[in-house]
């Protein structure tokens, strides 16, 4: 048997990989919550996946539904989506607008793969979920990072001074790590900026959309009539639904760009598991009260993290409108990579803010989904760590 050494030539990636790796500012690995340590790090729902989903797959197992899909997804499942879509938007969108992905991370990678071109300037304002940056590198594109305001807006005197040279950008709302969501009017105002520039995409990740606290108007960009031709929305099921090792996310498009789409997602995944398609329109059978409720006790865990955390010294942090995610300032010399390594040591697993862009140093991501004593005694340790910090 020939045996291969890997030498400095072998070993060597390819320029994407080797451009990914160097601009990630994601872990390389979580690794286990050491034993005692209570994580205030996950990016997923605590609940498990319901019932109801699971039976549909097993059923659809039992079923035969074991062969190849289509390379679009299921037919069913593209029209049940466009269904919900439709309603979103308000206005018609067509099935063939929409294309199933390998979760909504393989949807955001098939996006950039099939509309930026190395060297596009793309715009991403932040603090903001940390991938975006990896597929922009992987494309050989130029992230442009846009600190968003104080209050967690966009800063749109910054965005339109961009807009003529840029080719795109990527919004994530309600926002990871933030927790806030972009107002009506700010929303509004950029679409007058992208219509004004119509050579640009905006591409919105609305992960989150079902989890919105107090009322808030969520607007999503699907209901930016004017520029629908320029809106991309990227979306899973992973979040609503509690289907995170599922992996079945979904982007809708306008059809022309829908279908290049496609043929990046089709060309690296072919066609995506048909039993976890079935248990997917199960899941878009979940009724809007159930989903109502699921935020609500989302909410009442951000109302803990609110309740524990204002009015400590060296804390401060906006209240978070959406998602599970509390953005937390701490006022340290410790950069925020110290700093958690601090509340590691304390017996409390949380994010470092300066994975999630250049304004995130001096930042801690929380997440409250898990249950709400785990989450009281996680606290409890997190604000006996930061009085020893500042
Ligand atoms: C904002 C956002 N978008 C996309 C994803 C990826 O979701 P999926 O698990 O469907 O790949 C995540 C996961 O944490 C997220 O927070």
């Amino acid at each position: 048997m020939t045996t291969y050494r890997l030498n400095e030539v072998t070993a060597v990636g390819s320029d994407a990989a080797e451009r990914i790796a160097k601009a990630s500012r994601r872990p390389s690995s979580l690794g286990a919550t050491p034993t005692g340590a209570i994580a205030l790090s996950m990016g997923e729902p605590d609940s498990g996946t319901p019932d109801r989903i699971v039976e549909a797959a097993v059923e659809a197992l039992r079923n035969g539904r074991t062969r190849y899909t289509k390379l679009t997804g299921a037919p069913e499942l593209q029209s049940a989506l466009a269904v919900k879509m439709s309603a979103k938007a308000e206005r018609v969108v067509s099935p063939d607008q929409i294309v199933i992905t390998h979760g909504g991370s393989a949807g955001l990678a098939a996006t950039i793969l099939a509309v930026i071109n190395p060297g596009d300037r793309v715009l991403i304002p932040e603090p903001t979920y940390s991938l975006y940056a990896d597929h922009l590198a992987m494309a050989g594109a130029e992230a442009v990072w846009i600190p968003n305001k104080p209050d967690g807006s966009l800063d749109l005197r910054r965005i339109q001074a961009e807009s003529a040279v840029a080719r795109m950008i990527i919004l994530c709302n309600p926002g990871n790590p933030s927790g806030r969501i972009y107002g009506v009017e700010e929303l509004r105002s950029l679409a007058g900026i992208m219509e004004a520039n119509p050579h640009m995409l905006l591409l919105s990740d609305e992960a989150y959309s079902d989890i919105v606290f107090d009322g808030a108007k969520f607007l999503s960009v699907l209901e930016l009539e004017a520029i629908a031709d320029q809106v991309i929305l990227c979306s899973t099921f992973s979040k609503t639904y509690a289907m995170t090792g599922w992996r079945l996310g979904y982007v809708v498009a306008p059809a022309v760009l829908a279908d290049k789409i496609n043929l990046v997602h089709r060309s690296i995944n072919g066609a995506l598991n048909t039993f976890v398609q079935d248990a997917a329109l199960e899941a878009l059978e979940t009724d809007p009260a159930t989903l109502e409720k699921l935020a609500l006790s989302y909410q009442l865990r951000r109302d803990i993290v609110v309740d524990l955390l204002s009015g400590e010294p060296g804390i401060s942090l906006l209240t978070p409108q959406g998602a599970f995610y509390a953005w937390v300032r701490i006022d340290s010399s410790l950069s925020s990579d110290e700093m958690t390594a601090r509340f590691a040591e304390g017996g409390v697993i949380v994010r470092s803010g300066s994975e999630y862009g250049p304004s995130g140093e001096g930042y801690i991501r929380i997440s409250f989904a898990t249950d709400s004593d785990s989450l009281k005694e996680g606290l409890r340790r997190f604000v006996d760590v930061v009085r020893s910090l500042v």
